[in-house]
C-alpha cells in the first residue's frame, strides 16, 4: 500500500484525482495526497475543511475482490486501522462513531469517505478517502466547526508528524486488509466493536426514511448498525447520522 504515491500541493479533492487515476488503470494501493484541498468532500454532500499543511488529506485506490454490496465493510476496516494508528502513536481516547467518524471526547478528529465504481454489479475499484485533522489549532477552524471538531494537536498538546501517521496507517491498513481477504469480515467486525463509542447506548438517528430512536446494540456482517427500539424490535441502519 502506498508504494505509488501521487503528492500534490493543492487539489480540489484527492477523491476526484484518485477516481481519474483508477479509471486510467493505476494499481491497488496507489495513494493520492494533497497538502491542501479547495473542495474537500465529506459524507452526505458536506464539505471537508482541509487547510494547507495541517492535516492528512488522502485517497487510497483499492481493487478488492469482493461483491459490490460488501464495500461498506471496508469503511469499518479503515476506521479500525485509523483508530489503531492514532492509539499506537499516543494513548489518546480515540473511538469510532458508527459508521465512520473518529472522535476524541465527543469531537470529530477524522472522517472516512468510501466511494466505489461498479459495472454490471462487478466492482471495478474503491476509493478510500481519509481526512485526519492533525496539526490544526483552534484558530484554524471556522466558527461552525470549532465546537464539533478537534485535532490531534489540540487533543495531545503537541505537533504530530504527518509522515509517521501516513506510514503507520498504511501498515495498519495493510495488516487488516490481508486479514479481511484471508478470514472475511468477522475479525474486523469484532475489532470495530471493541473500539466503538455508541454501542450499548441510547441513540437518535436521522435516516433517509425518518428518525429512529433506540439502543445501538451491535453491527451485522454488512456493517449495518442494529438498533433495539422501545417496542423490542430491532431495526438495521445502513445509512444515518447518529
Ligand atoms: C466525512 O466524515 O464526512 C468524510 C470526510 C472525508 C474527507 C477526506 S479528506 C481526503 C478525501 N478527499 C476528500 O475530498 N474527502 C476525503
Amino acid at each position: 500500500m502506498g508504494k505509488t504515491l501521487k503528492l500534490f500541493d493543492s487539489l480540489d479533492s484527492t477523491q476526484s484525482v484518485a477516481h481519474k487515476l483508477a479509471e486510467q488503470g493505476v494499481g491497488e494501493g496507489t495513494l493520492v495526497l494533497a497538502e491542501q484541498q479547495t473542495a474537500g468532500r465529506g459524507r452526505m454532500g458536506r464539505s471537508w475543511h482541509s487547510p494547507k499543511g495541517k492535516g492528512v488529506w488522502m485517497s487510497l485506490v483499492l481493487r478488492p475482490q469482493i461483491p459490490v454490496h460488501f464495500t461498506p465493510q471496508l469503511t469499518l476496516l479503515v476506521a479500525v486501522a485509523l483508530c489503531r494508528t492514532i492509539r499506537k502513536i499516543e494513548p489518546l481516547p480515540v473511538a469510532i462513531k458508527w459508521p465512520n467518524d473518529l472522535l476524541i471526547e465527543g469531537k470529530k478528529i477524522s472522517g472516512i469517505l468510501l466511494e466505489s465504481s461498479a459495472e454490471d454489479e462487478r466492482l471495478k475499484y474503491v476509493i478510500a478517502g481519509v481526512g485526519i485533522s492533525v496539526n490544526l489549532r483552534e484558530e484554524d477552524y471556522p466558527d461552525e466547526l470549532r465546537e464539533i471538531g478537534t485535532s490531534l494537536r489540540i487533543a495531545s498538546g503537541k505537533e504530530w508528524s504527518r509522515t509517521e501517521l501516513i506510514q503507520s496507517f498504511l501498515e495498519q491498513f495493510e495488516t487488516l486488509y490481508e486479514l479481511y481477504h484471508a478470514e472475511g469480515f468477522e475479525p474486523i467486525r469484532v475489532a470495530w466493536e471493541a473500539l466503538a463509542v455508541s454501542l450499548g447506548k441510547p441513540i437518535r438517528a436521522r435516516t433517509p426514511k425518518g428518525n429512529v430512536e433506540g439502543v445501538a446494540e451491535s453491527i451485522d456482517e454488512m456493517g449495518a448498525l442494529l438498533v433495539r427500539l422501545s417496542d423490542g424490535n430491532v431495526t438495521k441502519l445502513y445509512s444515518a447520522e447518529i
